[in-house]
């Protein structure tokens, strides 16, 4: 197999490594997987000429790059650019292989759809759970099961932060900086902390599991409001913060969201160290599953891009299932919320903190600023 690898930041440099570490492996067990090129911005693309033996090129390039290849591993982190590498990759019948979930959450339909016409593989493990291989177990559990839930920590950066603030009290700011620093935050850390990338995931989880819905229309709320007050009282009554995406059918449709949930110290997504993450699935037959593992990072995403990009060599990867669109329903709720709050939903009010009965959520919203930090309530 011919590759173009698109991209080399944290991901793309990980997929590199890999594939030059495992290239005997590989050879010997499905073919030769060469690295025909290298697509790199004008800007990278000199040093990066010094530092690897494969042809860089630019996008100028691409068409070529397309005539020759049999499959991309696009892992830019771009959007619009990397629409464009992928749609026009499909178009050609080349495979895809992307990490990228703002993307593919963005054009899931489109690119699927493309890839069914032109039979080209699209794939896109890495885009879900970093490491985790969640996504190829998954379209073969869809095939046998109905989904009757999926549940999860679907962002490393943020479970990383709720740990080190819950476990040693750490600044907000500054750990969002070793974020960065350690690899897991994207380039605009906002998207994980106000939950945006937590949702891209679910959208794709929910897309496979369930039906089309629009991805941003998925109720959704992060962490940036927590503090370190919210934290100490939280620790005191032995309860933990974590960001949890959900999405389960209901009558008429899905209840689907992203934000902060309590959960009991001992709770099994509670428990989560560092940047890891797990996706629960309930499958109709196979009951309960739980996928866990490094949620962010160069070597965990990298591994994922190669697993597909094996898939995609061997032409193994099951097909998606054919789903129609499915509607958001509203959410209910039980909530803490970090502030005194008066009303007919208000259950208790302890140390100017409020526990909510169970409550519309959108009710619920409307009595709350921006600021202010809340979680649903998990039994
Ligand atoms: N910023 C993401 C995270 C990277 O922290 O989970 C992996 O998708």
């Amino acid at each position: 197999m011919k590759l173009a690898l698109i991209g080399f930041g944290t991901v793309g440099r990980g997929a590199y490594d890999i594939l030059k570490d495992r290239k005997e492996v590989l050879e010997k067990t499905v073919g030769p997987v060469e690295i025909a090129y290298v697509v790199a911005s004008d800007r990278s693309r000199n040093t990066l000429e010094l530092e690897i033996d494969e042809p860089v090129v630019t996008a100028k390039e691409y068409d070529e790059v397309l005539a020759e290849v049999d499959c991309i591993a696009e892992a830019t982190g771009a959007m619009d650019m990397a629409y464009d590498y992928m749609r026009r990759a499909l178009e050609k019948g080349v495979g895809v292989v992307t990490a990228n979930k703002a993307c593919v959450s963005a054009h899931y339909e489109e690119l699927v759809a493309l890839s069914e016409k032109t039979g080209a593989p699209f794939l896109f493990e890495a885009a879900v759970g970093g490491g985790i291989p969640v996504l190829t177990p998954l379209r073969a559990l869809c095939l046998q099961n109905d989904i009757l839930d999926v549940k999860g920590i679907l962002n490393g950066t943020c479970n990383y932060l709720l740990n080190a603030m819950f476990k040693d009290g750490a600044d907000y700011k500054n750990t969002l900086a070793l974020c960065q620093e350690l690899g897991y935050a994207e380039q605009d850390p906002t998207d994980d902390v106000e939950g945006y990338d937590t949702r891209r995931k679910l959208h794709l989880l929910i897309e496979m599991a369930f039906g089309h819905v629009d991805g941003d229309a998925i109720p959704t709320r992060g962490i940036a409001q927590i503090n370190q007050s919210v934290v100490a009282y939280l620790k005191a009554n032995d309860k933990k913060v974590k960001l949890v995406a959900s999405a389960k059918p209901v009558d008429g449709g899905i209840e689907a969201v992203v934000e902060p949930v309590l959960l009991d110290g001992a709770n099994s997504l509670a428990i989560l160290p560092d940047a890891i993450n797990q996706v629960n699935v309930k499958g109709s037959w196979v009951g309960d599953l739980a996928f866990t593992g490094p949620g962010a990072g160069k070597e965990p995403t990298g591994n994922a891009v190669v697993a597909d990009i094996v898939a995609a060599a061997t032409k193994s990867a099951m097909p998606l299932m054919k789903r129609g669109d499915v509607k958001l329903m509203p959410i209910r709720g039980r909530y803490f919320v970090a502030k005194e709050l008066e009303g007919d939903f208000v259950d208790r009010v302890d140390e100017g903190f409020t526990y909510t009965k169970s409550v519309a959520r959108d009710e619920l919203l409307k009595q709350l600023d921006n600021d202010t930090f809340f979680a649903r309530i998990e039994d």
